[in-house]
């Protein structure tokens, strides 16, 4: 994507989502593998598929559908992705992240992002919600190099906050009226595809990680550069290599984001519900 039509590139995006569905959306939701599912909570669903909107890159990995959600939940506009874009399948992270500068064009404050994450805390459990309080960025990559665009946000920005502390005492609030186990760690961020191996998950634990995935780092950068507030959770599918005694599989992540949606989907409705 060149630098210097991004901005022509963002309103073009924003303007074909606007013809389709005119009011704007407050809140964005950016679904991880096997979590689409969320997106039968949007009521009265405009759905864009990604092939039709103007410089939208289109989605290729298996249990991402590459949809475009606009409606209601608990009675808010929302923008929802289903399926993201990753940089293990051949994106560069400035495609990445491009729909959250689009969300921010059409009025997104609020973004709320959701992944699957491997265990790397050993006290967690496969099928834990974590509320990311922080992320490590080991992609080394940041969507941002480049020449800055002051009318999206600062030079430098500060990331000292990425993830609200005031969202997730709404979330941690929401989770214990719903008796919710939620865990509340750190994020780290890599390239993928191939999962760690086990010293690589001894160093991270080391580095202070509590789970590992591939997305998220390079889309909340963005959003904080563009101003918006951040709530992250993990899906702990499964637990990072050298930890149980047993090879990782994507069909296990599937499994276990099938079998927690049920608490995960209930959640997400009551922080929604609380979101100013
Ligand atoms: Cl163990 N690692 C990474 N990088 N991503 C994951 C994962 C592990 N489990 C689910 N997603």
């Amino acid at each position: 994507m060149e630098n210097k039509n991004l901005l022509t590139k963002i309103q073009e995006a924003a303007a074909y989502i606007k013809e389709q569905y005119p009011t704007a959306p407050e809140i964005g939701l950016i679904l991880g593998s096997g979590l689409g599912v969320i997106a039968d909570l949007v009521e009265n669903a405009k759905v864009i598929t990604y092939d039709s909107i103007p410089h939208f890159p289109v989605s290729t990995v298996e249990g991402h559908a590459g949809e475009l959600l606009l409606g209601t939940i608990q009675g808010k506009h929302v923008l929802l992705m289903k399926g993201r874009f990753h940089m293990y399948e051949g994106y560069g992270v400035e495609v990445v992240s491009f729909p959250v500068r689009v969300m921010k064009e059409l009025g997104v404050h609020t973004l709320l992002v959701t992944n699957a994450a491997g265990g790397v805390n050993t006290s967690y459990e496969v099928g834990d919600l974590m509320l990311i309080k922080d992320h490590i960025n080991f992609t080394f990559r940041n969507p941002l190099i480049g020449p800055n665009f002051n009318e999206l946000g600062v030079r430098f920005p500060d990331m000292s906050e990425a993830y609200s502390r005031k969202l997730r005492q709404v979330a941690k609030d929401v989770a214990a009226e719903q008796g919710v186990k939620l865990q509340e760690g750190v994020y780290i961020g890599l390239l993928g595809p191939s999962y760690e191996t086990p010293a690589e998950i001894r160093m991270m634990r080391t580095l202070g990680a509590d789970a590992v995935g591939m997305s998220t780092v390079a889309e909340v950068i963005v959003a904080r550069h563009a101003g918006m507030q951040v709530l992250g959770f993990s899906c702990i599918s499964n637990m990072a290599a050298g930890i149980l005694d047993q090879p990782l599989s994507h069909e296990e992540v599937m499994e276990t984001t099938e079998r927690v949606k049920p608490k995960f989907l209930k959640l997400i409705l009551g922080i929604v519900a609380k979101l100013g």
